[in-house]
């Protein structure tokens, strides 16, 4: 008795020791527990700001972390993410587009313009041609930036916004969201996806809490841009509304004062001057489609609103969203 408890203890001790050194460099079990100095690498979010999270971080905790979705019919979120990258066939190469980042600005404190040039130095233009950006584009002057002053809404803007809407459903990555919402049972059919995305991101809303001035909504507040005040700028978390504002030769255009946070790949965080109005930080993807950001920043809205991770060619991304009362407030990466 006394020689088969001891083999049974030995052999769970080698077992479990081999399990640590053998495990602990990966997440296994290991999602979201805090900073703890006995591993050599972390698995919550933080990892991704100070760059040590264990290899296995992202299949683990962002794919394999999904642990709602098992035994169900429906992709994973984080693949669902991810794809869509893969699907954008109308973001453009890295040779249609060149940045000049140019001066590194201070995260805090005051902001001066470090940089004479433009950052978007260079757009292949006719990668814009096609019907997403055409559909696109004509709706970037259809909104007043000025808060408290209601929008005026016409036949030709709400023209404008359904032309959009249906050249936006008929891609490919507006197809997976389809697919993707219906599975979740979020939406029943394509006219409830057209609602719903009527609802986030064209209906009007007050801006500011205490008003009841039809003066933003979350489409003019992330995809264009708007006044937070005389002195500041509120939104603007699309590359492709910041690159037509830069490009305006007089105001009320842009004029890039430099970028504040590091170069990434696909993502970049500008600070300028938009008509005599600073602003710090506007977060945006890169070169990709209007398509892409809006489903991305949709899909977080609806299915992880708050801090949403995301797969984007292969790294992980933070989209961060807000609501108001049932409208996107705003949406952007976390460059
Ligand atoms: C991790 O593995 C190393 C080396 O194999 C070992 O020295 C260390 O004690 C292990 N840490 C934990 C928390 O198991
Ligand atoms: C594009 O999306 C579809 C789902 O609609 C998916 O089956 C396909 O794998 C995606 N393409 C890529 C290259 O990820
Ligand atoms: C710009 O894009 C068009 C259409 O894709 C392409 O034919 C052309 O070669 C590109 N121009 C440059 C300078 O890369
Ligand atoms: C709204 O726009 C229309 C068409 O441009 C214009 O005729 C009308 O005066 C505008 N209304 C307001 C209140 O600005």
């Amino acid at each position: 008795m006394k020689l088969f408890c001891s083999v049974l203890l030995f052999c769970t001790a080698v077992v479990s020791n081999s399990f640590t050194t053998a495990f602990n460099d990966s997440c296994q079990s290991r999602c979201g527990a805090g900073f703890d100095t006995a591993f050599p690498c972390q698995c919550n979010t933080k990892c991704l700001n100070y760059n040590d999270c264990c290899t296995d971080y992202t299949a683990t905790c962002i794919y394999g972390g999904d642990a709602t979705v098992d035994g169900r019919a429906c992709k994973r979120f984080a693949q669902v993410m991810e794809e869509l990258w893969a699907n954008d066939t109308d973001r453009l190469d890295a040779r249609d587009v060149t940045l000049n980042y140019q001066a590194q600005l201070p995260a805090h404190g005051t902001i001066l313009d470090e940089s004479p040039d433009k950052f978007f130095s260079y757009v292949n233009e006719s990668r814009l041609s096609s019907p997403v950006y055409t559909s696109f584009l004509p709706l970037l002057d259809n909104y007043n930036p000025v808060k408290n002053v209601a929008e005026n809404v016409t036949d030709e803007k709400i023209a404008e916004q359904n032309q959009f809407l249906d050249v936006l459903l008929d891609t490919a990555i507006w197809q997976s969201v389809y697919d993707y919402l219906k599975c979740e049972g979020k939406i029943q059919d394509m006219s409830d996806l057209r609602t719903l995305f009527k609802r986030l991101w064209f209906d009007l809303y007050p801006r500011s809490g205490k008003s009841t001035i039809l003066d933003s909504s979350g489409f003019e507040h992330v995809m264009v841009g708007e006044y937070k005040s005389s002195g500041t700028v509120n939104g603007l978390h699309s590359w492709l509304a910041f690159y037509e504002k830069e490009k305006m030769a007089t105001e009320p255009n842009i004029n890039y004062y430099g970028h504040t946070c590091d170069v990434h790949p696909h993502t970049a965080c500008t600070a300028y001057d938009w008509d005599g109005r600073t602003k710090r930080l506007s977060s945006f993807f890169l070169n990709s489609s209007p398509a892409y950001d809006l489903a991305m920043y949709s899909l977080c809205y609806v299915m992880q609103r708050g801090t949403c991770h995301v797969v984007v060619d292969g790294q992980v991304k933070t989209i961060q969203t807000y609501s108001k009362e049932g409208h996107i407030a705003t949406a952007f990466v976390v460059a």
